[in-house]
């Protein structure tokens, strides 16, 4: 046979050669069968945006089954004999909705929509297993969204639980479940195969020239394959592999699918559990299910624990026991969770090559060389009842991400006299070589483990055996020593008698327990206006559900349309030298462009535009900025070899400095040409005098680092030739930028290019002006090639070369009083902005430096350094989130020096007029019991040595102000339907809901009535760019004024009707040939718009496991000033998505770079976001009731990125518990070096716990 068979969405599909090998389901999906409801972002198996549904036999247990898979990591020649569904096959708009599709849509649980279809599948894949809420909460580790802050769409999963409870899913008036003909898909033991029974285990070979590929059925075909193939073959089971470390796990020529030899997938029992090596990770956390059940087995229980962290549901599905193991066998310190716990019970592997079996130690398996060799099986020893096992994965984020530390503990203890008769101590991410604390396993033995003693003397000798290696992007070894030794303090205090040790310590044997996450939204609305005010689903809502929502990438391919991708500069500085352009002879790589193709200017910038200041290269030849910078464009007839392609593309470079890139603003400051103060008035604070009465001067200095967007939709263009001009297609937030630079970089008129946009997966700020680049690139190799081309980012390549939010530094003295008003303040503010002075954000920082302060004695001057790095860019609240995090941080230090609360200190400091903070203050503080938690958390604290706990309150006046311009053009049709197109690009934000809210109440007609169209370049001409909060009210602004004018031509008509009906009324006006298309654009000369301020207040309250250095947000109470709100349910989704962004950067994102700049954490699982089970656990908001904005349009406040700006409440929340613990550490008090982000590494640091504090009795 040479061909694979399954089908999609019931349409059956021949895979044979010439579809080439590579080609991933994913891409099957989207470029061949033509069905783009399925994204992609990652292309690793880590965001979930790819997730489709699987009906197929599962080797192990030789039933059919339904399960979720990532489509980009599977292969679509792996597919054979599986009934796929995707998005599309769960519900459209033709055979109606899914429940699923249908409650994601009512509960808000899209914004962007892009990792929509996603969550849907992954939830379908589990309907049918009957599971209650907390397990199906546990089950999305596997999707990331970066819109919603995730609680709409755990309410939405939630409402699936068998133990939901009615109000969960009240609302929704259809229950059943899947409609359509399900019965089979969710059944198991079904007989159904999609591969006729002839067909069925006979190895199948697609012969694709140079390469092939087989699918082969039992250990003897393998062999048989390996035997012609030699050296140059590799496995495929799950191919997941390729996610994590792709460059380990290439295609050679001979590819051998062994994912369906049963031998390899079956498991028994002679006294040894024996797995077989290919048994998914899922399947073998079954079986440890049930084989924990027996006295020789209960380990297994603790293992379960462990695997269910171990990446995912999607991938832990597919993904096998060997291919884990040989990720670990290439990369000696990969942090394999599965060899860790093998290890640490004493298993031993079974190997089969061609000269027979062989069984191993693991450590010897490591060592082993594995060319011709299969892994035949594991064989785990049973446990009598004398065995502890416990095990423990240290992670940056809760779900689906790689240890910094991962141990596991089997002690066996003589029962009768508690002596240790063997300790087995085991490892990861310690350093390439390190499995065992050998010398401290042989310290134990024989030993009384629950005495001091015993304990120090283990701890003397861990300490000093275990050496972690500098092994970025890997944290510190200074704090993986840490964790090792705190895990391994844990260990022994939760299998300590409950009398060894104080109570106080008990909190340090278990880790922090997370309930089930609960939400509250708390709203008023005004009828009278309805539909504004109205918390309506938003337009979209339901084609993002159903996967049909269209963003750049889902345009149907066409024949000749090519891909492209960036060639990144590999070093810092200097020039190209030369370009080997050899890669043009491997087959499907079309053409490499550089500089010299470029007809026109080489620059995506335009000086002059708003925020442009410089031009910034589209490609860099003779001056490269840093390392990553695009140097030439890679185009191919596939996105996979684009990719892969540009990778190989060697370059040459001259001149390249030999000093270390310049990639920080202490470094930068030493140089003049780098430093830029901001002389401009709006970028400083000049004081109006200074108090008398200084009692204390307080000197500080604050640093944050940069944030990458992290949008779902990647950076994408799509440039289509066009008659004489190009057609372009872009996921951007700002036409008019791309116009002119696509225009400008070809040499050709602006009339020339039609931009296009639908929508975007997600903006941030991120597309602003960093997606002209894209657009540039990918109109350069259009106008070239004359053909299609389509340039979507890689997320290596985005997350290296697009900048990011700046990261700022802000130095300080301030003299206070006794009560902490400040009698003075001199600050400097300084933002870094790469390598481009583009962008420029200072007077942001400096207007909302003020936060709601009374600023008369406030002396604050701002300043921007060049750095090594790509050029930042704007991110949501641009400088107005670092203006208010920096003032924050100096009013929390004064409260720190002065031992005041800190609420009291910003009370004893604010302004008096427009400030509605103080109120808020108390008004939250009452609803959040605020008081009350605060005594409990003190008597917590006190209890608790292991454990501590904190509650802080944060506050933010943001200042909006009216910027730019933006065009609405409404038309009414003849049948009286609307549509509108404006120059606000939807994002997720909810622009075209409130569009339509606001003309259905101007022109008194149902919002089904009205279309939001795309924006186009030709209606929205000369437009500022969609970013900031104003957008929506901006076009609602303009929208207003556009019905107002059709409601002045329609005027005569209805008097002249008397009470005609809509439709009467518009027959008429189109019979009399009245124009019904009105344009208007709101500019920021508008004197009815005026600047406004809008507040936030939250309380937030966390737990802190000291000896891990996790930590847990157990509760976030906001109170957001939204005026009289358009959308309540819309504006909720944006402060909760905000919130959720901003507690994820304070605490877990981050970058690391090595000396050149080069960014060594640019993949998925390396740059960590939050995801579902990270978020608060109870997290309450609540629209501030009665609140009517003046200054508004029809009375609302802007909420986009507000909702970021209290976030740092976080970081002083986890301060508090920090400071809590180093008392009790002997610590002086002190305002101690907290970095940023706040996140294990930086916790562990600050705690500084001393290893003479691990004991049992003091
Ligand atoms: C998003 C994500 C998160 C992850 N998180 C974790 C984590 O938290 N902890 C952790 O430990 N791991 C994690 N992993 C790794 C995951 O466990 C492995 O990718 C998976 O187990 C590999 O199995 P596979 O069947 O897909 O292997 P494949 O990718 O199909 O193959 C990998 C390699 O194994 C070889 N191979 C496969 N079977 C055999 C055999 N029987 N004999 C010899 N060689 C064989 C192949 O030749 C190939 O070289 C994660 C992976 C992803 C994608
Ligand atoms: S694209 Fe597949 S998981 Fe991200
Ligand atoms: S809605 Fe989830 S990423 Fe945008």
């Amino acid at each position: 046979m040479s061909v694979v068979e399954f089908t999609v969405n019931g349409r059956k599909c021949r895979v044979d050669n010439r579809i080439p090998r590579y080609t991933t389901l994913n891409a099957y999906l989207r470029y061949h069968l033509s069905l783009p409801g399925t994204k992609a972002m990652c292309h690793q198996g880590v965001c979930g945006a790819c997730i489709v549904m699987v009906f197929g036999r599962r080797p192990t247990t030789g039933t059919y089954e339904t399960f979720s898979v990532n489509s980009c990591l599977v292969l679509a020649v792996s597919c054979h004999g599986w009934e796929i569904t995707t998005i599309e096959g769960v519900g459209n708009r033709l055979e109606g909705y899914s429940e699923v599709q249908k409650r994601m849509a009512a509960n808000s649980a899209t914004q962007c929509g892009y990792c929509t279809p996603g969550f849907v599948m992954q939830l379908h894949s589990l309907l049918h297993k009957n599971l209650t809420m907390a397990e199906l909460e546990n089950s999305f580790g596997s999707n990331t969204c970066r819109c919603t802050g995730f609680r709409p769409i755990l309410d939405t999963i939630k409402s699936f639980g068998s133990d939901a409870p009615k109000n969960l899913i009240d609302d929704i008036e259809d229950l059943k479940i899947c409609k359509k003909n399900c019965e089979r898909k969710c059944s198991v033991n079904s007989e159904w195969s999609v591969v006729s029974e002839e067909a069925a285990n006979q190895i199948i070979k697609i012969d694709y020239g140079h390469d092939k590929y087989y699918k082969v059925w039992t250990v003897d075909d393998i062999f048989k394959v390996i035997k012609k193939a030699g050296d140059i073959y590799r496995f495929v089971d799950g191919n997941t592999a390729k996610g994590v470390l792709p460059e380990l796990f290439d295609y050679p020529p001979i590819l051998i699918d062994i994912s369906e030899v049963s031998a390899l997938k079956q498991y028994s029992i002679d006294q040894n559990l024996i797995l077989g090596a290919n048994i998914s990770i899922e399947d073998c956390l079954d079986i440890f299910k049930n084989e924990s059940k027996t006295d020789e087995f209960a380990y297994l229980d603790d293992f379960v624990k462990h695997l269910d962290v171990v990446a995912h549901i999607s991938v832990r599905k597919i993904g096998s026991l060997a291919g884990n193991f040989i990720i670990k066998h290439l990369k000696r310190e990969y942090q394999s969770d599965i060899f860790l716990l093998f290890e640490c019970v004493g298993a031993v592997v079974t190997i089969r090559s061609g000269s027979g079996e062989l069984t191993l130690t693991l450590p010897e398996f490591l060592d082993h060389n594995m060319n011709g060799c299969l892994i035949i099986n594991f064989k785990l020893p049973p446990l009598g009842p004398t065995h502890v096992v416990r095990s423990y994965k240290i992670s940056p984020r809760k779900q689906n991400a790689l240890a910094i530390v991962n141990a596991a503990f089997n002690f066996n203890i003589n029962r009768d006299t508690n002596r240790i008769e063997e300790a087995k101590i085991v490892y990861g991410n310690i350093s390439p070589n390190f499995i065992h604390a050998a010398d401290t396993e042989r310290y134990l033995q024989g030993r009384y483990m629950f005495c001091n003693d015993t304990l120090q003397t283990a701890i003397h000798i861990l300490d000093h055996e275990l050496n972690p290696q500098i092994m970025p992007p890997q944290p510190s070894p200074e704090v993986r020593k840490k964790l090792a030794i705190g895990l391994f303090y844990k260990f022994i205090l939760s299998i300590s008698p409950a009398d060894a040790y104080p109570y106080k310590y008990a909190s340090g044997a278990t880790e922090i327990f997370r309930p089930l996450s609960s939400g509250k939204q708390l709203y008023t609305t005004d009828p009278s206006m309805y539909p504004v005010t109205e918390p309506l689903q938003k337009l979209e809502a339901l084609i993002q559900s159903s996967g049909e929502a269209n963003y750049v990438n889902d345009l149907p391919i066409r024949m000749n349309d090519v891909f492209a991708a960036f060639v990144l500069s590999t070093v810092h500085g200097g020039a190209v030298d030369k370009i080997n352009y050899n890669i043009l002879e491997e087959p499907g790589v079309v053409a490499i462009f550089t500089v010299k193709d470029i007809p026109g200017v080489n620059s995506f910038g335009f000086p002059g535009i708003p925020l442009q200041t410089e031009e910034e290269e589209i490609l860099a030849y003779d001056k490269i900025k840093f390392c990553g910078q695009p140097v030439a464009i890679l185009v191919a007839e596939t996105e996979y070899l684009a990719a892969k392609m540009a990778e190989k593309v060697q370059v040459t470079y001259k001149n390249v400095p030999k000093t270390p890139a310049v990639i920080t603003i202490d470094e930068a400051k030493k140089k003049k040409w780098r430093y830029k103060a901001g002389t401009n008035p709006d970028e400083k604070i000049v004081p109006k005098g200074k108090g008398e009465n200084v009692t204390k001067v307080i000197k500080g200095k604050y640093e944050t680092g940069a944030q990458y967007h992290y949008y779902m939709e990647p950076q994408t263009t799509i440039v289509i030739p066009v008659d004489k001009g190009l057609e372009v297609h872009s996921a951007t937030q700002w036409i008019d930028l791309t116009q002119i630079c696509v225009a400008r970089c070809l040499g050709i008129n602006e009339s020339d290019v039609v931009v296009k946009v639908r929508r975007l997966g997600g903006g941030f700020g991120g597309k602003l002006s960093r997606s002209v680049q894209v657009a540039a690139a990918c109109a350069i190799v259009a106008r070239n090639l004359n053909r299609t081309c389509r340039f979507i980012l890689p997320f290596e390549t985005n997350i290296t070369m697009i900048g990011k939010r700046p990261p700022i530094q802000c130095t300080y003295e301030v003299g206070v009083n006794d009560i902490g008003k400040i009698q003075y303040l001199n600050a400097k503010l300084i933002e870094d902005y790469g390598c481009s002075q583009n962008e420029n954000i200072l007077s942001y920082a400096a207007g909302s430096f003020p936060n709601c302060y009374n600023t008369d004695y406030f002396n604050l001057e701002t300043a921007s350094v060049v750095t090594d790095l790509p050029s930042n860019t704007f991110a949501r609240g641009p400088g107005t989130f670092e203006g208010i995090a920096a003032i924050e941080n100096i009013m929390e230090h004064i409260a720190f020096e002065l031992g005041l609360d800190a609420t009291d200190v910003r009370l004893a400091n604010m302004k008096t007029d427009d400030n509605e903070i103080p109120e808020m203050i108390k008004t939250l503080k009452k609803e959040a019991d605020y008081d009350k938690r605060c005594a409990e958390i003190i008597q917590f604290n006190a209890d608790n040595c292991w454990k501590k706990k904190a509650i802080k309150i944060s506050v933010m006046l943001f200042p909006v102000i009216y910027y730019g311009n933006y065009s609405v053009l409404v038309s009414i049709y003849r049948d009286g339907t609307v549509t509108i197109t404006t120059g606000g690009i939807e994002m997720g934000q909810g622009v075209n809901t409130k569009a339509a809210q606001v003309c259905a109440y101007k022109l008194g007609i149902s919002v089904s009535l009205i279309t939001l169209l795309p924006n186009f370049s030709f209606t929205c001409t000369n437009n500022v760019f969609s970013g900031s909060s104003i957008v929506s009210e901006c076009v609602m602004f303009g929208v207003q004024e556009a019905c107002d004018i059709l409601l002045d031509r329609l005027h005569p008509v209805q008097v002249e009707l008397g009470k005609p009906t809509w439709n009467e009324l518009i027959k008429a006006a189109t019979d009399k040939q009245i124009d019904l298309v009105a344009e208007y654009m709101m500019n920021d000369k508008e004197p009815r718009l005026k600047a406004y301020s809008a507040f936030g207040v939250a309380i937030c309250e966390t737990t802190l496991d000291v000896l891990t250095g996790r930590f847990q947000i157990d509760r976030v109470d906001i109170l957001e000033d939204a005026g009289v709100s358009t959308n309540p349910i819309v504006d909720i989704g944006q402060v909760e998505g905000a919130f959720i962004q901003g507690l994820s950067y304070h605490t877990l994102e981050e970058f690391i770079y090595n000396s050149i700049g080069k960014l060594l954490n640019n993949r998925a699982l390396g740059y960590d976001v939050f995801l579902a089970k990270d978020i608060p656990v109870d997290f309450r908001v609540r629209l501030r009731f009665n609140s009517k904005n003046k200054n508004g349009v029809l009375g609302s406040k802007t909420v986009g990125e507000m909702g970021i700006c209290t976030t740092y409440g976080i970081a002083y929340a986890l301060r508090a518990c920090i400071h809590e613990s180093r008392k009790e550490s002997g610590h002086k008090p002190e305002w101690f070096t907290l970095g940023f982000p706040t996140n294990i590494e930086a916790i562990l640091k600050a705690l500084d716990v001393p290893l003479s504090n691990f004991v049992l009795q003091k």
